[in-house]
């Protein structure tokens, strides 16, 4: 049998450093959320204590509230809400967009999404780093695929609500929205950098950072 040559080895080197999740090392390991043990996930809270309840979520059942700034709400369903996903590697989300709703660009550092679409119809995209941009309209019954960390949205064209429940090869993905990660973090972001990044006055980077500060 020929040899593994050098770049074999060293695609396996990679692909293994840029999995997601790492891999469990028992078959539970229920979140201790309240735990001051910090470590890559959360602590095991004894196995013998696990119940059926640490491994159940009802949250994704009926549609979340639409009526937000940007017309849609995602509702997580992540090892913060279930515990019994820590070291598992995989969490969902549902997502209710109003007519005209957004799911505003945003990435997930640490998963690949997948999206199914519940009803109606949506307008998805995401760019590579390439700068190029793969969009499609999906219906119900569709599903599309959003690689990990690059930017991505879906828009709810249609003239009735639409839904989606969507899959994460983590039990956090993380979210980070890049219009209100620019414009609202905390401390701001210098208006200079804001300006000369997107080429418009200070005036502007005031009015937009004004618009989506948090709602008091
Ligand atoms: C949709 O893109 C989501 O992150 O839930
Ligand atoms: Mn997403």
């Amino acid at each position: 049998m020929a040899k593994p040559s050098l770049l074999a080895f060293f695609s396996l080197l990679v692909a293994s450093t840029l999995a997601a999740d790492p891999d469990m090392l028992q078959d539970i390991c229920v979140a201790d959320l309240d735990s001051a043990v910090r470590v890559n996930g959360f602590a095991c809270r004894p196995a013998a204590e696990a119940t059926e309840a640490d491994f159940f979520f009802r949250g994704l059942a009926k549609p979340g509230a639409t009526n937000t700034t940007m017309g849609s709400l995602v509702t997580a369903a992540n090892v913060e809400k279930i515990p019994g996903l820590n070291t598992l590697g995989v969490s969902m989300s549902r997502v209710d967009y109003a007519p005209g709703g957004l799911n505003p660009p945003h990435t997930h550092p640490r998963a690949t999404e997948i999206v199914f679409v519940l009803d109606g119809t949506l307008d998805v995209g995401f760019i590579t780093t390439a700068n190029k941009l793969i969009t499609k309209t999906i219906a119900k019954g569709d599903v599309f695929v959003f690689p990990r960390g690059l930017v991505h949205f879906q828009k709810n064209n249609g003239d009735v609500p639409a839904a989606a429940l969507a899959a994460f090869n983590s039990q956090f993905p993380g979210t980070q929205s890049i219009a209100a990660t620019l414009f609202a973090a905390t401390p701001p972001v210098p208006d200079l950098v804001l300006s000369k990044a997107f080429q418009i006055g200070t005036r502007d980077v005031k009015k937009i950072k004004s618009r989506l500060a948090p709602k008091k």
